[in-house]
């Protein structure tokens, strides 16, 4: 067992210092760029400024062929570019037991290791996993000589993985978030599904059948049409990521949506993920990046009410009456996430702090 006074020392002399506490910076979308794949790089430079996290993807989707250009192609776009005070860069490194994660870890962390904010890490099984990333990283930093410590983000794909969840966001002071792999956890747990991400319209309620006048059941819905609403095969997991992250102070995040032409649905998958409490999710193409701007910033009306109860509730405690609804301490910490969620991203986004400052309740 290690003790509680070791947690926040380095894990290898020469180390930085572990964090106390995970900077809230903006993460709405991480976007996934291919650094094997020369057209995609190239537009890397324009993209910082417009978006909170550029992630070099070394793992799925890119071809086994092109794994060691892809590690490279990110060693220079990580040296060649100034990613400015607002974008991060990430990375996803292959998974532990592939033949190239180790060869990922010891190219980077030397080469763009004060650079990179975040490496994501594939199929994580349990804290075992972190906790082997959390002293090699300390070996790697130190031989290194970086100034500060490069934080883990876990993607949440195997069941081993959702079962050991809470040990897995407390294995590390590095532990930065989680994100769902809706396409390997699919697989893993032997869903019937084959799509990434997103809802199946076949995991649905429906109302009851009709009584009709002899007694029976019109099941069929010949009298009436029976209702039927799809349901959200994703709200249990996200709902335990959500949970086994504020338990240790560590931010969820929504995964891949993979059907970039249908804009709606994505956008409402991101909002239910936006409402349960996640920070941010995967964008895969530049559409997806203004949809997960627009639904994981709060909305104007949003803030505006909150401040307004922040303002009635005064020294925060007993109820008040506003618009015939009761406010209170609980509510009133609701209000104030919203408030502090605001006021960080407008901080760093100039339209976003004009939108809040005209902000008007609907
Ligand atoms: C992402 O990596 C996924 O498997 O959905
Ligand atoms: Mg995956």
């Amino acid at each position: 067992m290690r003790s509680a006074k070791d947690f926040f020392t380095p894990l290898a002399v020469g180390a930085p210092m572990p964090v106390r506490e995970i900077p809230a910076r903006p993460s709405r979308a991480i976007h996934f760029f291919d650094p094997s794949n020369a057209k995609m790089a190239a537009k890397v430079p324009a993209m910082v400024g417009t978006v909170d996290v550029l992630l070099g993807n070394l793992e799925d989707a890119v071809k086994a062929d092109n794994k060691i250009a892809a590690r490279e192609g990110l060693v220079k776009i990580g040296q060649e570019t100034d990613f400015g005070a607002n974008t991060q860069l990430w990375t996803r490194i292959n998974a532990l037991d592939s033949p190239w994660c180790l060869d990922d870890l010891t190219a980077l962390v030397p080469a763009i290791g004060h650079k990179l904010d975040v490496i994501m890490v594939p199929k994580v099984q349990g804290a075992e996993d972190i906790q082997y990333m959390d002293r090699l990283l300390a070996q790697l930093e130190a031989k290194a000589g970086l100034e500060r410590p490069i934080l883990l983000h876990a993607i949440l794909e195997t069941a081993r993985g959702m079962v050991n969840i809470e040990e897995i966001c407390g294995a590390s002071p590095r532990m930065q978030g989680l994100s769902l792999g809706p396409a390997d956890l699919a697989a893993d747990r032997r869903m019937k599904t084959t799509r990434v991400g997103g809802g199946h319209p076949g995991y649905k309620v429906r109302s009851d059948a009709v009584k009709k006048d002899d007694g029976s059941y019109d099941f069929f819905g010949e009298s009436a049409q029976r209702t039927v609403f799809q349901q959200d095969l994703w709200h249990y997991t996200i709902a335990r990521m959500v949970d086994a992250c504020a338990m240790h102070g560590i931010y969820p995040y929504y995964g891949p949506f993979g059907d970039i032409a249908d804009v709606v649905a994505c956008e409402d998958q991101f909002r239910n993920a936006f409402l349960l409490g996640c920070v941010g999710t995967w964008t895969l193409h530049p559409k997806q990046v203004e949809i997960a701007k627009k639904v994981f910033s709060p909305s104007a009306a949003d803030v505006a009410h909150a401040r307004r109860v922040v303002e009635a509730m005064g020294d925060g405690t007993g109820a008040v009456m506003l618009d015939g609804k009761m406010e209170d301490d609980a509510s009133l910490k609701q209000c104030m996430v919203m408030v502090r969620l605001a006021e960080q991203l407008a901080a760093n986004d100039p339209e976003l702090a004009a939108m809040y400052a005209d902000a008007q309740e609907k």
